[in-house]
């Protein structure tokens, strides 16, 4: 579907996210003819550099970023010449009558990405509107982390709100970018089949696994300030809990679908610190120089962040009391695997001999790799031996069911760009949001913090710390194996 033209600004535009995610992303679209003929992409950062320097900057980052690289070379040219650049200074008065100067008298849509620091957040919207660029049409897009803390997203929502309204600012989470993740909403909304038993009565338990096989590689810095708490639960792993358990929207808009995401935040539990676990990787044996230890990543032999959580929560509403919600989410573990798993209940009586076997339907919700949604279906094993009971998948696959063209997947960050083009913020997070999230996440750090908690050491390609597995063991289940 093609946009609108539109003037897309990125600060922090020579930063590793511009090279690594948002150039390479729309460059895609580019290739697949969704931006505009007079479309322009600025890049704006503090170093010095003219057009043409950019310009080769970005040729570099597409041809190492792009995996598709070769097959779309020939179009590399006319990207390209699609890109500006500005040396600018966030802080100060440079570069901002140049920026000025390209983007006025154009009749576009104007978006500003800030991917810089969260620090700079409030001098980049100031500098903004001084510029007379925070006009009614301007969209602000901004990355996590979105605070450290509730007191310091409210700062931060309260800064932004000075200057743009809540309908210009797109707080990306690239999570909700995923495809499956706009699929489990399809499943769920557009099927008679799965809503009806959506609930405690019919659902044992479910669980969000996301786990990574990379540690905290050179983001060390930023890593040991946050941990997989702030970096992951408080905003990828809570806005899956979310669409999985919120109630159906009205409306897919925006504010209808995060009117009910924010009524499960609000709704969660808090956590007792009995029902945590907290991990921090040990080095790789053998291998320490090239896989390290957490602590030593990190450069702090004493570090108490964790890179490894799961926890136990509940939602206390009408349908989801008495179902527990799993949720883990660490690095350096065995395998790279984002998967949500809903565990029905048994079937209240079996009608069969006992040795048939007892089996539960399970919903597998694969975000990557291999995209796709699993149900697990129990039927008559074949064969002459009697009645005998097997599960076997009904498999959603997107590649295998759609062809070629469900096989084409967008990166998340092109699809979320596309849609701050098109004004839709439904897979935005929205400021309430934020700060319910950090509400309930607060009390979990702010207790780890009272009572000096260190993090289980595990091994690195590991499930994480043994707490992880005692968590389920207690309650009789046992996490989904996720490789
Ligand atoms: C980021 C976190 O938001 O998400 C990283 O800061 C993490 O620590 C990354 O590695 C995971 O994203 P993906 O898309 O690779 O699962």
């Amino acid at each position: 579907i093609p946009v609108d033209p539109f003037d897309l600004v990125i600060f922090g535009g020579t930063g590793d996210l511009a090279r690594r995610k948002i150039l390479p992303g729309l460059f895609r679209r580019f290739c697949a003819g969704q931006m505009p003929e007079n479309a322009r992409v600025i890049g704006a950062a503090r170093t010095e550099m003219d057009r043409a320097g950019y310009q080769q900057m970005i040729r570099e980052a597409i041809a190492e970023f792009n995996g598709d690289f070769e097959h779309e070379k020939a179009q590399l040219d006319g990207f390209i010449d699609r890109l500006e650049y500005v040396a600018i200074d966030a802080k100060g008065e440079d570069g901002w009558a140049e920026l000025q100067k390209l983007m006025a008298g154009t009749e576009r849509v104007e978006a500003y990405y800030f991917s810089v620091s969260p620090a700079l957040f409030g001098d980049l919207a100031e500098r903004l509107q001084q510029w007379g660029m925070a006009d009614a049409q301007s969209r602000i897009v901004v990355e996590k982390p979105f605070g450290r803390d509730l007191k310091t997203a409210q700062a931060l929502n309260a800064t932004l709100a000075k200057y743009f309204d809540e309908s210009q600012i797109y707080r990306i989470d690239h999570y909700l970018g995923k495809e499956t993740v706009q699929n489990l909403m399809a499943v769920r909304f557009g099927n008679m089949l799965f809503e009806p038993l959506w609930n405690s009565q019919y659902v044992d338990h479910i669980q969000i696994t996301v786990a990574e096989t990379v540690g905290v590689g050179g983001r060390g810095e930023y890593y040991d300030k946050s941990g997989a708490m702030r970096d992951m639960v408080q905003n990828h792993l809570m806005q899956l809990l979310c669409l999985i358990a919120m109630e159906p929207p009205a409306r897919f808009d925006p504010d209808a679908v995060r009117d009910e995401k924010l009524k499960v935040i609000r709704a969660l539990d808090p956590v007792l610190p009995h029902h945590i676990a907290r991990g921090q990787y040990q080095a790789e044996p053998c291998n320490e120089a090239e896989q390290p230890g957490y602590r030593t990543a990190v450069g702090d032999p004493r570090s108490r962040t964790e890179s490894f959580v799961a926890l136990k929560t509940h939602i206390s509403n009408w349908r989801w009391a008495g179902t527990p919600f799993y949720l883990r989410t660490g690095k350096r573990m065995a395998a790279r695997s984002s998967e949500i798993t809903v565990v029905f209940k048994e079937t209240p009586h079996s009608i069969f001999a006992e040795d048939a076997g007892r089996h539960r339907n399970v919903l597998s919700i694969r975000l990557q790799p291999n995209e796709g949604i699993t149900l697990g279906v129990t039927i008559k094993e074949p064969g002459p031996g009697g009645m005998r009971l097997v599960d076997v998948p009904l498999d959603m696959t997107f590649a295998d069911a759609l062809g070629p063209e469900g096989a084409e997947q967008v990166d998340a960050y092109e699809r979320l760009i596309m849609d701050v083009i098109r004004g839709n913020q439904t897979l935005f997070m929205r400021g309430d949001e934020v700060e319910a999230a950090w509400a309930w996440t607060d009390p979990i750090i702010q207790g780890w913090e009272a009572r000096n908690d260190v993090p289980k050491p595990y091994d690195s390609g590991s499930d994480g710390p043994t707490d992880a597995n005692e968590l389920m063991r207690r309650d009789q289940r046992q996490w989904r194996e996720y490789s």
